[in-house]
Order: C-alpha cells, then sequence, then structure tokens
C-alpha cells in the first residue's frame, strides 16, 4: 500500500485506477483509526476497486478552544490498519498541502452547518465541508464512506455533494459499538476510566428512546423529555443537546418519522461525545 502526501499525487493515482477500470472508494479520517473507521474502509473495499483513506487532522474543523493539537495522531499504526482493510493508497497530506499560504476559500453549507453540532461548534462543519470537497474534487470519487456517528456531518455533506453536484455518492455505515454499547470514538481514549463507566449514559438513552419508539411512543416531546430523565441519572454528564429532527434538513420535528434522527451530544469531562439513531 502507498502513502501520498499530496494532491497532485492522489489525483495521478485516481485517474491510473480509473484508467484501469476501477471504481474510486473514499473514506476520509482524521486518522486514530478504530473499528468504526475499519468497517467503512472494509466497506469500500467490497464495493470499489481502488480505496483512498485520506488522514488528516483538519485544523479548519475545530474551534479556538478545541482539542486540535492533542487531538492523537498514530500514522503508523493507522496505515497498518488501512492496508489489512484494504486501502489501496493512504493519503496524508501536511496542512499547507490543502491549506496553500492565504487560502481563502471554504465551502459553507447554509443552514444546516448551524443545526445540532453546528449550534455548539461554529465554524465546524464549514470547516468538514471544507476539506471534504477538497477530498472529492481530487479524487472523483464514485464513493464517500461516512458513519451514521456523524449523522448531522452526513446530512451537511449530502446537501453539499447535491449542490455542488459532486459526482461522489454517499454511503452511509452503521455505527460500530463497543459489547457494553458505547459508540467508537477516537475520543474515547481521553476519557478516564470513571468517566468511561459515566459515558455509556448516551448509548443507554439512545437505546431506550428507541425502544420507546418501537413501542409506538413517537411524540418528540415525550422523546426528548425520557432522554433528559435518563441523563439526569448521571449528573457528572453535561448534556449539550437532545433533539429530534428530519434528517435531511436537521430541523426539528413533532414527531418521529421512519428515517428520523434521533441525536445527543453531552461532556463528559471535558470531553465532547455524540451518539445517535435513525428510528424504525
Ligand atoms: P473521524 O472522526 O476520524 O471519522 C471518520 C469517519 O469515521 C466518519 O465518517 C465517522 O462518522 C466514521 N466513524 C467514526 N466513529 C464511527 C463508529 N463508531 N462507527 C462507524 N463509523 C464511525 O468525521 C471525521 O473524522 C471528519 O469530520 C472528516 C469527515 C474526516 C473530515 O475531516
Amino acid at each position: 500500500m502507498e502513502i501520498l502526501h499530496t494532491v497532485a499525487e492522489l489525483r495521478q493515482w485516481s485517474r491510473e485506477k480509473r484508467g484501469e477500470g476501477n471504481e474510486i472508494g473514499l473514506v476520509p479520517t482524521m486518522g486514530s483509526l478504530h473499528a468504526g473507521h475499519a468497517s467503512l474502509i472494509r466497506a469500500a473495499h467490497a464495493s470499489c476497486g481502488a480505496v483512498a483513506v485520506s488522514i488528516f487532522v483538519n485544523p479548519t474543523q475545530f474551534g479556538p478552544n478545541e482539542d486540535y493539537e492533542r487531538y492523537p495522531r498514530s500514522l503508523e499504526a493507522d496505515c497498518n490498519l488501512a492496508e489489512a482493510e484494504g486501502a489501496t493508497v493512504v493519503f496524508a497530506p501536511a496542512v499547507e498541502e490543502l491549506y496553500p499560504a492565504g487560502a481563502a476559500t471554504f465551502v459553507e453549507v447554509e443552514g444546516l452547518s448551524e443545526r445540532l453540532d453546528g449550534a455548539s461548534r461554529p465554524g465546524h462543519f464549514r470547516g468538514v465541508a471544507t476539506v471534504v470537497a477538497k477530498l472529492m474534487i481530487a479524487t472523483e470519487a464514485d464513493r464517500g464512506f461516512f458513519g451514521q456517528k456523524d449523522a448531522a456531518q452526513v446530512a451537511v455533506l449530502r446537501r453539499m455533494v447535491t449542490d455542488l453536484r459532486l459526482p461522489t455518492k454517499i454511503v452511509v455505515c452503521p455505527i460500530v459499538r463497543e459489547a457494553d454499547g458505547m459508540a467508537l470514538s477516537s475520543r474515547n481514549m481521553y476519557l478516564s476510566a470513571a468517566e468511561r463507566a459515566q459515558a455509556l449514559t448516551l448509548s443507554r438513552t439512545i437505546r431506550q428512546v428507541e425502544k420507546l419508539a418501537a413501542a409506538g411512543k413517537r411524540e418528540a416531546n415525550a422523546l426528548i423529555e425520557a432522554a433528559w430523565q435518563s441523563f439526569a441519572a448521571e449528573p457528572a454528564i453535561r448534556v449539550d443537546y437532545i433533539e429530534l429532527v428530519n434528517w435531511e434538513t436537521l430541523e426539528p420535528v413533532e414527531s418521529a418519522a421512519p428515517g428520523s434522527l434521533f441525536a445527543v451530544a453531552a461532556w463528559v469531562g471535558a470531553t465532547r461525545l455524540i451518539d445517535n439513531a435513525i428510528l424504525a
């Protein structure tokens, strides 16, 4: 497996692979790869003859007081995992490669970017949309693989791909969880043992809401209230948001319909975690 560092190399790789008759799969990541990322790489490998995994801690999607500097970085282990799961190349650019000196061009998905995580992380989705657009343009990927774990990100990127008429089809893969239900996240490694136990409240709450909805409780107020009560049992956690929204627009809905997104974000100590379910 090759490791590429420049956009020109990535573009050339993609054109060569396409010339050989392959479809191109793109798996954008910030590295520190775990089984959630691995599932995306496997899905890409299963449907595309050539798979590029990008590993880039994207500075523009971090706020000034967020964890950009201390975000975990482990390129060598990441490359080993990517190769084992079927990546054809890893793209690991320097910051100046994706943001040349004086870079002033950004992709802003209006409206959607201010909802859910965008409300508490101003500018976050602008950074995400900008970097993913750069990767999609460089690779002209047939398919881009994203996790439902970041469900609001998926909504923003779907809108972007539609609006920019990008040729990349977005494929969404299910949330990979630990045996106890906790959604895998690179940020879980920030948690102390006590916080790890508290953090289970997120997945427990999501599961409970899924059960209520499956049993016929559809009103947003009732589902949201049940979730608040579930969090109240763990006072060490500070809820950021609990919302039931239309997954396409991220606008709140009054009652759960098939495909509605129930999403939570909460602070466990200094670590912000998210989880969600698409209601059946
Ligand atoms: P990162 O957090 O590294 O996640 C990369 C991809 O892995 C995302 O699509 C995310 O939804 C998916 N993922 C993370 N945890 C998962 C889990 N437990 N189960 C399934 N998929 C999971 O998301 C980003 O990076 C960045 O915003 C990025 C899109 C790379 C742009 O910088």
